[in-house]
């Protein structure tokens, strides 16, 4: 089983809806994957229905603070999914660093002692902003995927992003990374250089599969639900099934 952390310093390139796809590519094929939402901004809880603005007591938050095991957190959802929701004052772990140093190795802890590492495959949607909560992700992580975005400053992020990952190497071994086109055009101008800039940077560490752009994506947030649903034979819902096979079929990600 695997760890997967879904990261990219950079906002809007999709991180969020990779998490909640992929996720729901795994739960078609019969499996429960275990969900962490783990942006303050709790975008994913709010995208499934599951933001309590007023309680924080339900979300990973009560984790980071040694109260509550994640298994406890999770919710069922009707597609098999396990979710842990975020709440705004996860931003405090983020925010006071020197308190939360030791944060950083505490999800890779809890997933490991509560043997959900093992168990079932993990995804973790992480925020843009590069504290403890991230850390604690990509630690946590046996692989880590990178949305980009086909954007003239996309490889910027995507260049931050391996700094900050290069910088991880002095604490552990060095992960698997994949980078992932998301929104993709193809022919478009845009889409093709980036997609060469990628290419020319980070060679075989770039995925074959390309999540095409599709108001499939937009559709799916507006009904709490996942391209699968809404239009299963759709360009989208196509994607995300060629990129869990690329996954597997790598051993990225074992089942
Ligand atoms: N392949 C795609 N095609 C069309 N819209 C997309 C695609 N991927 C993401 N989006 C849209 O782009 C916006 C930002 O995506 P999101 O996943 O929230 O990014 P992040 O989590 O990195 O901030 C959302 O409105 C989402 O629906
Ligand atoms: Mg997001």
């Amino acid at each position: 089983m695997t760890v997967i952390a879904v990261f990219n310093q950079k906002g809007g390139v999709g991180k969020t809806t990779v998490t909640a796809n992929l996720a729901a590519a795994l739960a078609q094929n019969g499996h429960h994957p275990f969900v962490i939402d783990l942006d303050p901004q709790a975008h994913l809880s709010h995208y499934w229905g599951l933001d309590r603005p007023g309680k924080p007591r339900h979300s990973v938050h009560e984790f980071f603070r040694g109260l509550v095991p994640l298994s406890d957190l999770a919710i069922p959802l009707d597609n098999g999914i396990h979710f842990v929701p975020s709440h705004l004052e996860l931003s405090k772990v983020d925010a006071q660093i020197t308190r939360h140093r030791d944060h950083i190795w505490r999800l890779k802890l809890g997933l490991t002692a509560e043997m959900l590492a093992d168990s079932t495959p993990t995804l973790i949607d992480c925020g843009p902003m590069l504290g403890v909560l991230s850390f604690a992700a990509l630690l946590a992580a046996d692989l880590i995927l990178v949305p980009v975005a086909p954007e003239t400053l996309a490889l910027n992020g995507a260049a931050m992003t391996e700094r900050t990952l290069l910088g991880l190497e002095k604490l552990d071994t060095r992960k698997p990374r994949r980078y992932l086109l998301n929104r993709h055009t193809p022919g478009s101008v845009s889409s093709e250089a980036v997609l060469k800039q990628m290419q020319r940077h980070f060679y075989n560490e770039v995925l074959k599969t390309r999540i095409r752009a599709s108001e499939s994506f937009e559709a799916a947030v507006i009904g709490q639900s996942n391209v699968f649903d809404i239009e299963p034979n759709g360009s989208a819902a196509q994607d995300f099934g060629f990129l869990l096979d690329e996954l597997v079929e790598n051993e990225l990600v074992t089942l």
